[in-house]
């Protein structure tokens, strides 16, 4: 892969980055497994299970569902474009497959990663995801970023006084006055990258959808945020990947 320091400018101003799959077998087969998945068809040994409300999560795991969830990673360079554009070695820590019923969203704005004036949540420095949506016939906003709001923070707010939500304060509100809200809409094969410490939100949908979600960080971050083997076993099976290619 040509690396492309407009990717990696772009990707710290504005805290995303949006790219294409190429057209390819893969894609083909992860768009197949994901519709399956959608329409409730898992392959034996997986299953669906609510994790917030008009969602549901592949079960156990979802990087072994099917080898294209990680084919089509490699495929694209996907991982020389995460290296470049933030500058470090990623590994990938978690992979989600998530279907949506139409509707609200469950996920209204925040950030992942925040502080406030007692504690410290999400990954610090942020993880950084990956989203691709199964494309369907009409194209609908799937998900809104503050853009550029993961270099506009306050620290130390008040959790009791200043937060409207978890991850949301008073001060990321007044954000919607200077930053532009960033509609990304799926279509044929693009999806987004984004620094978690962005205020983002789920948008409202008019029909069921399905995506899925790669969670990358360094091998520090993932060995001591995520203690469960499946995720360590990802990380490895990753790296030798990485290495392969
Ligand atoms: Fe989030």
């Amino acid at each position: 892969m040509q690396a492309n320091n407009n990717d990696m400018v772009e990707f710290f101003k504005n805290g995303f980055l949006i790219k294409e799959f190429k057209e390819c077998n893969t894609l083909k087969k992860v768009n197949e497994n994901l519709k399956n998945i959608l329409n409730n068809q898992v392959k034996s040994n997986f299953l669906l299970e609510e994790k917030y409300a008009n969602t549901k999560d592949l079960r156990p795991t979802a990087y072994n569902y099917d080898t294209s969830f990680l084919d089509i990673i490699f495929n694209n360079d996907v991982h020389l474009l995460l290296d470049h554009i933030t500058q470090k070695n990623l590994l990938l820590g978690h992979v989600q497959v998530r279907t949506s019923k139409a509707g609200h969203s469950y996920m209204p704005w925040h950030r992942d990663v925040y502080s406030t004036d007692n504690r410290d949540a999400g990954m610090m420095p942020p993880a950084i995801k990956l989203i691709y949506y199964l494309p369907t016939q009409n194209y609908e906003n799937k998900l809104e970023i503050l853009q550029s709001s993961h270099r506009l923070v306050l620290n130390g707010l008040s959790e009791k006084s200043d937060f409207l939500l978890p991850g949301f304060s008073n001060f990321d509100k007044q954000l919607f006055n200077f930053c532009n809200r960033y509609e990304f809409k799926n279509n044929n094969s693009n999806y987004i990258i984004f620094d978690t410490s962005c205020a983002h939100s789920v948008s409202e949908t008019k029909e069921d959808s399905v995506r899925i979600i790669y969670s990358f960080a360094t091998e520090h971050q993932i060995k001591s945020h995520f203690n469960s083997e499946h995720h360590l076993n990802l990380m490895e099976h990753y790296k030798c990947l990485k290495i392969k290619k």
